[in-house]
């Protein structure tokens, strides 16, 4: 019983640290929720393109454009960009969380650009 629990206590913390970023779900996140905007390949469509610069942006930029809605230099969005900390992912009117906009950074690093 005590190796169980200890065996599950360990694989959490580990399972935590490592998170790897996760481009799959990322994509679904993606699709319903920016590309409408930004195109299928993130080649920008009413929104600007976000494959190259806005990819590689350091993920504190990504996660304030997300929560703040404000660009790397700190200047806010204009609409009909969406405030997603308030709107949250899929309309959940939650902020979404450090997993989902990591996952969702890796996959506009998937994009190609010209
Ligand atoms: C309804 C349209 C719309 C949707 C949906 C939308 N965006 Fe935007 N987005 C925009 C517009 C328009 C801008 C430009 C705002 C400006 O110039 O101030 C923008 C700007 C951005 C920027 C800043 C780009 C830069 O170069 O400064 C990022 C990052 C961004 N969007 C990411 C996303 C992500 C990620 C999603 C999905 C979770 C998303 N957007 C969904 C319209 C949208």
């Amino acid at each position: 019983m005590r190796v169980i629990l200890i065996t599950t206590v360990l694989f959490g913390l580990f399972s935590s640290a490592l998170a790897i970023p996760d481009a799959k779900a990322g994509k679904t996140i993606y699709a319903s929720n920016c590309q409408g905007c930004h195109g299928n390949m993130g080649q920008g469509n009413v929104g600007p393109a976000l494959a190259g610069e806005v990819a590689g942006w350091k993920y504190a930029w990504f996660k304030r454009a997300m929560l703040q809605s404000l660009d790397d230099k700190g200047v806010k969005l204009k609409a009909p960009m969406p405030l997603w900390g308030k709107r949250g992912f899929g309309n959940t009117g939650k902020p979404p969380t450090d997993a989902q906009m990591t996952n969702l950074q890796a996959y506009l690093k998937t994009f190609k650009t010209k």
